[in-house]
């Protein structure tokens, strides 16, 4: 299967899909996309031998807009977009391209702390500051509103005895780091349905 994955930062979980054994030999990661010149996850890609573009709306030295991209992900036969902390809107021409072929991370447990604003430390602190006791990550299929596509899967971890935002931040990571291949691979094997609007993971 080919991905292409979106990144904005550090990229750690691009390196959680390039190094996990279960997506071994089944997944190609064709390009590593940002809309930064540069970033962690693109040094991670440069590691790899992956290509790496920077893209934006307007028209800026180093950067493609999205049409371009549209087209350069159509020449590589991306078959799956997976956004790993991008922190861009993706234009409805992609979306629509990519219907159902899009998926993002999302470091709580949505439709809580999800939406415009909610992302990075921002969300977290969020949950910390609601005193919830239990947070985690969802994958969700990506649509033209932010966190707002049909959740995929879930995990969840008790933070009732956390002492910061980023004790919270750091175990929402972790489980993150195992969901996001987990769900790779259910795509791979096309166990990913969607039924009546709900999406069933076949196991
Ligand atoms: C992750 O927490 C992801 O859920 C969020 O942004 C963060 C990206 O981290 N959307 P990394 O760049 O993968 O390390």
């Amino acid at each position: 299967m080919n991905l292409a994955v979106f990144v904005s930062g550090r990229g750690s979980n691009l390196n959680a899909i390039l190094n996990s054994d279960e997506l071994k030999n089944l997944i190609s990661v064709k390009i590593v996309v940002s809309n930064k010149i540069s970033c962690g996850a693109f040094e991670i890609a440069k590691k790899f031998g992956i290509e790496i573009v920077s893209v934006s709306k307007t028209m800026k030295d180093g950067f493609i807009d999205f049409n371009s991209l549209l087209h350069k992900l159509k020449i590589l036969q991306i078959d799956l977009i997976v956004l790993a902390g991008f922190l861009k809107m993706i234009p409805i021409e992609i979306i629509s391209y990519f219907e159902n072929r899009i998926i993002n991370i999302h470091p709580a447990l949505l439709p809580a702390f999800g939406g415009s604003g909610m992302y990075g430390m921002n969300v977290h602190n969020a949950v910390y500051n609601s005193s919830a006791k239990i947070s985690g990550a969802s994958v969700h299929f990506v649509n033209e509103f932010y966190d707002k596509g049909l959740i995929i899967a879930q995990r969840c971890v008790d933070i009732s005895d956390v002492k910061s935002p980023e004790e919270i931040s750091q175990r929402v990571l972790q489980i993150e780091h195992s969901l996001l291949p987990f769900v790779i691979k259910k795509f791979i094997e096309k166990k990913v349905h969607i039924v009546e609007n709900r999406v069933l993971l076949e196991n």
